[in-house]
């Protein structure tokens, strides 16, 4: 099959709402990085594009939370994670935002051709309002339990916990996320995309599969299925906000569009700002039929990029997507990652502790690449991929046969075999035609894992070879064969530094350099490339060995991020939100139930830390609500010889009233602070289940108030 004229490839537009984490980056954008590298490298016309989500209540209410505006908000996190991409080599072609004014005039013209063209259904109906705030409750500003799963913090949009994409309407006890009041109903008007009118196109294409050329993977299609199956309905596409792209029409004051409509626009402007940086035409990667459109998203987006946006493109004649080729979600030490627990791996940290050592994170994410269901980053695996792997077999075979060349000739490429080629050594160089074959068909099938794994077989091969011939002994008495085996290997290493480039930038890069070849990498499996007589440069260190140590400050810093029950200053700011923006506001690839019922054991500690705790048996005497802070208890605690005053973040959980006389165990040693203004003077312990409700930890009956606990 020829290759397709062109390609436009995109990566799910992060929310600028908060740094990315490594599941971010092994879901959506590591593969399309590796699949475009390839692109490119084959000489492909591609245009791979991204930027920041910068609307919706994803933004909105992340100001509130940080207490700061929208504006600051995007204004950081884009640059945060522009700089994060980057580093990481993830290399767009452009990475453009949504709050651009070319982005807010695509977006607005392209809501103004599909009205004009009569694709919407104009409705007027009673949606949630917060009197208190003025304000019309859509998707993440409502919240109430999900009628599918019992959480009793499911989103009007949807439902984290089990994934069920939900309207506010079928929330149970619904609630502000504002005032945290049940809100009442209001009539407003708004412009509704009409899906079930595209349902029986829909079934044929994405079901039957007709006017596709690609399979879709198991878990998208399904998806998909479900969706249409279950009977599609018109879905609004105009929000009662102040933040996003107006709706271009009049008597729509007020009112802006859905972000789910907005932000897919964003890869057509991001693509237009491109054409317009580089003189190019945006037109044919959008318009025209021979362009293949790919786009990389987690699985949370599929409903978005495989129903809603096709029926957007289509409406207006533009392409389809070739294929969607999305990721299940990866876990972290065995628990959800997820970011308002602060349970991640943070890529601006990770390249920050580990300088110089991006590609390790890019090889480990890809070896552990979430592609077919959802894996798990251990920092232990990720020590053992690189000891194991990089260093010992990558690492170790390019070291070896660098140093021996050096050593015998000078770092100049010996003289290779002539006449017929050896059986071994045949078969040893048939596994570089292998590689290139086995990489390609991969990376075109959207198997990055598989793909990777045969670029490190190629490594391995010649770790082996090296190995069975070993040319160090050889040079004794065979200096002819010796020079044909480190030739031999020389052009595998030549090769790896070609095909390693998709996957590990910086090491081929390197590799480059130490090979004296040009940095400009091409797919060339027939090529010498590195002839007799050819001089290298001096070796460079690939990878190094990651010491438990490192690892374990790591593992350390992950359980440290964990919060305690009582309030911080951080949690303090967000009070007026009430509990559920702390339980989860996520963006991105994650979101849902927790991994496991159990917290993680911290790391080790000596005695003597424990000892600097002073826990003491008490009884609390009198509990009120604290003013203006739906979560705090202010408590009267008695001691024995002294009574505390004692603020907690409890009052989600407890009924003042219920907790006069509970015996509680304290931390007395605990230096006072604020909060709320009233100085709180220790901490009560509580036990946390996994589903987030407290129990007090009460002293057995008889231990006299003051009692030390050790
Ligand atoms: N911001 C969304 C998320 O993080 C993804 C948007 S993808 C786009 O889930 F198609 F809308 F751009
Ligand atoms: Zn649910």
């Amino acid at each position: 099959m020829s290759a397709p004229k062109r390609y436009t490839v995109t990566s799910a537009l992060p929310y600028a709402n908060g740094p990315l984490h490594v599941g971010h980056i092994a879901g959506a954008y590591l593969p399309g990085d590796i699949y475009v590298r390839y692109l490119r490298q084959r000489g492909r016309d591609v245009v791979y594009v991204c930027g920041s989500d910068e609307h919706g209540a994803a933004i909105t209410i992340q100001a509130k939370k940080e207490g700061t505006t929208p504006q600051a908000i995007i204004d950081k996190y884009h640059e945060i994670n522009k700089q994060a991409f980057k580093d990481l080599g993830i290399d767009f072609d452009i990475y453009h935002r949504t709050s651009s004014e070319l982005h807010r005039e695509t977006a607005s013209n392209y809501f103004k051709d599909l009205y004009d063209k009569g694709v919407f259904e104009e409705r007027e109906t009673e949606q949630y309002y917060d009197e208190d705030f003025s304000q019309f409750l859509a998707d993440r500003y409502i919240v109430g339990t999900c009628p599918n799963c019992g959480n009793d913090n499911a989103y009007g949009d949807q439902c984290e916990k089990c994934g069920t994409t939900l309207s506010p309407d079928e929330l149970i006890s619904p609630r502000s996320m504002l005032s945290n009041k049940p809100p009442v109903k209001r009539l407003t008007k708004h412009w509704y995309l009409p899906l079930n009118q595209y349902e029986e196109w829909l079934r044929s294409w994405i079901i039957k599969g007709e006017g596709r050329t690609e399979e879709w993977k198991v878990n998208v299609a399904g998806q998909c299925r479900s969706w249409i199956e279950q009977g599609l309905h018109p879905r609004s596409i105009t929000r009662d906000l102040d933040w996003g792209v107006p709706v271009p029409l009049p008597g729509a004051e007020g009112k802006v569009l859905y972000v789910w409509l907005d932000a897919p626009i964003g890869y057509i402007s991001a693509t237009k700002q491109w054409a317009v940086d580089n003189g190019k035409q945006w037109e044919p990667y959008w318009k025209d039929a021979e362009t293949k459109l790919v786009h990389f998203i987690g699985k949370d987006n599929i409903v978005f990029h495989c129903i809603i946006f096709p029926v957007i493109l289509k409406a207006n004649d533009y392409i389809l997507p070739t294929n969607v080729p999305a990721n299940e979600f990866m876990n972290l030490e065995g628990r959800k990652l997820s970011t308002s627990r602060n349970w991640a791996v943070w890529v601006h940290e990770y390249l920050r502790d580990f300088p110089g050592q991006e590609d390790v994170l890019r090889y480990y994410l890809c070896s552990n690449m979430p592609e077919t269901k959802d894996s798990e980053f251990t920092w232990a695996d990720f020590q053992a991929k690189n000891n194991n792997e990089l260093v010992a077999t990558l690492g170790n075979f390019v070291n070896r046969v660098m140093v021996l060349t050096n050593k015998y000739y000078n770092g100049i490429v010996p003289q290779g075999p002539q006449d017929v080629l050896k059986q071994e050594d045949a078969d040893f160089l048939a596994q570089i035609d292998r590689a290139y074959k086995n990489i390609s068909e991969s990376i075109e099938k959207y198997e990055f894992r598989a793909a990777q794994n045969s670029l490190m077989e190629l490594a391995r091969q010649g770790d082996k070879y090296l190995g069975t011939l070993e040319p160090w002994k050889l040079i004794k008495t065979d200096p002819v064969r010796t020079a044909e085996v480190l030739y031999n290997s020389l052009q595998v290493i030549g090769h790896l530094s070609q095909l390693a480039q998709p996957f590990l930038p910086n090491t081929a890069a390197k590799l480059r350099r130490m090979l004296h070849l040009n940095a400009n990498v091409a797919w060339n499996e027939q090529a010498t490339l590195l002839p007799t007589g050819y001089q290298l440069n001096q070796p460079e260190l690939l990878f190094s060995k990651i010491e438990d140590e490192t690892i374990q400050i790591q593992v350390d810093k992950l359980h440290a991020s964990q919060p305690m029950t009582t309030p911080t200053e951080e949690t303090q700011k967000s009070v007026i939100l009430s509990n559920v923006i702390l339980s989860g506001v996520e963006g991105g690839v994650e979101g849902g139930a927790e991994g496991s019922a159990y917290e993680p054991m911290k790391a080790e500690i000596v005695f003597d830390d424990f000892a600097k705790i002073d826990l003491r048996a008490g009884t609390i005497l009198a509990a009120e609500k604290v003013a203006k802070a739906d979560k705090l208890l202010k408590f009267t605690v008695d001691l024995g010889f002294e009574q505390r005053t004692i603020v907690s973040g409890v009052a989600m959980h407890f009924k003042p009233e219920q907790c006069i006389g509970q015996r509680v165990s304290i931390v007395a040693n605990l230096a006072p602070r604020k909060l709320k203004g009233i100085e709180s003077q220790g901490m009560i312990l509580l036990a946390e289940d996994s589903t987030g409700k407290l129990y007090f930890t009460e002293p057995t009956v008889g231990t006299p108030n003051g009692a030390v606990i050790r």
